[in-house]
């Protein structure tokens, strides 16, 4: 094994992306977190699918198994959800075997494996970073990011937990394997990010959380975050520069 994998291994061992970002970032974006009305596409769209909203006033997904389903600040997956058939994709990832940041779901997993294949024939070096992480997790990641930095920061870095789409095993956080510790903005201006801002779309996946777009995302740009749709959906959102919020009109 090579120093820089050795080194590689260690790191993903010590740290978490988004407990990294939690370090990286002062907290100086422009998002405002302010309490609004639901949009009335929201309230449709809730209306439609028939689906509960809890006593903080959270939409409870009812589809949390379809690769189409919604999570964000206002709509979170139901209690106790773990999803069915989360499998390891066939690519490089940085933290060692048996890990469950390796698991994605199964239908992600071939997507995840034919975009990592594109993009060697390009010439990227990307590597899988973060998948899956339970609530139990993601309540230990969100909750350290508060302590350290405080909630209003927190919130824009960190989904708390039930509201992360890593709980729904169709986020891959994916990095350049050359800068493997930059997970932040920045990302967007290497070749892998770059390649992967152009192409993710070809194979499925969105950038979930883009530059422009925090205050409908809730959350700062993050050109690592890819999401699972499936191709029709993603290319109409790439297509149309839209975010899944503007292209369900739940913004
Ligand atoms: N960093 C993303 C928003 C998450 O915590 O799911
Ligand atoms: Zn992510």
């Amino acid at each position: 094994m090579s120093i820089i994998m050795s080194a590689m291994l260690l790191f993903a061992s010590i740290v978490d992306s988004d407990e990294l970002l939690t370090v990286k970032y002062m907290p100086n974006s422009t998002i405002q977190l302010v309490h609004k009305e639901p949009a009335t596409g929201l309230l449709e769209y809730i209306h439609n699918n028939q689906e509960e909203v809890d006593e903080d006033g959270l939409v409870i997904v009812n589809d949390p198994e379809s690769i189409e389903v919604v999570v964000n600040k206002q709509r979170k997956l139901p209690d106790g959800y773990e999803p069915q058939n989360l499998v390891e994709a066939d690519v490089p990832y940085l933290a060692p075997a048996g890990d469950p940041k390796r698991l994605v779901r199964e239908e992600v997993a071939g997507a995840l494996e034919q975009l990592f294949v594109a993009g060697e024939e390009d010439g990227m070096d990307l590597v899988a970073v973060s998948g899956y992480r339970g609530y139990d997790r993601q309540k230990q990641i969100y909750e350290a990011n508060v302590q350290q930095n405080g909630e209003e920061h927190a919130n824009k870095f960190s989904a708390k937990p039930g509201t992360s789409e890593h709980q729904t095993g169709l986020a891959m956080d994916v990095a350049s394997a050359a800068q493997v510790a930059v997970l932040e903005p920045s990302f967007s201006e290497t070749d892998e990010g770059q390649w992967l801002a152009d192409h993710a779309h070809e194979y499925g996946f969105i950038i979930r959380y883009p530059e422009g777009k925090e205050e409908t995302t809730g959350y700062n740009f993050e050109p690592w975050h890819l999401r699972y749709v499936g191709k029709e959906m993603a290319t109409s959102i790439y297509q149309a520069d839209q975010t899944m919020e503007e292209f369900f009109q739940l913004d």
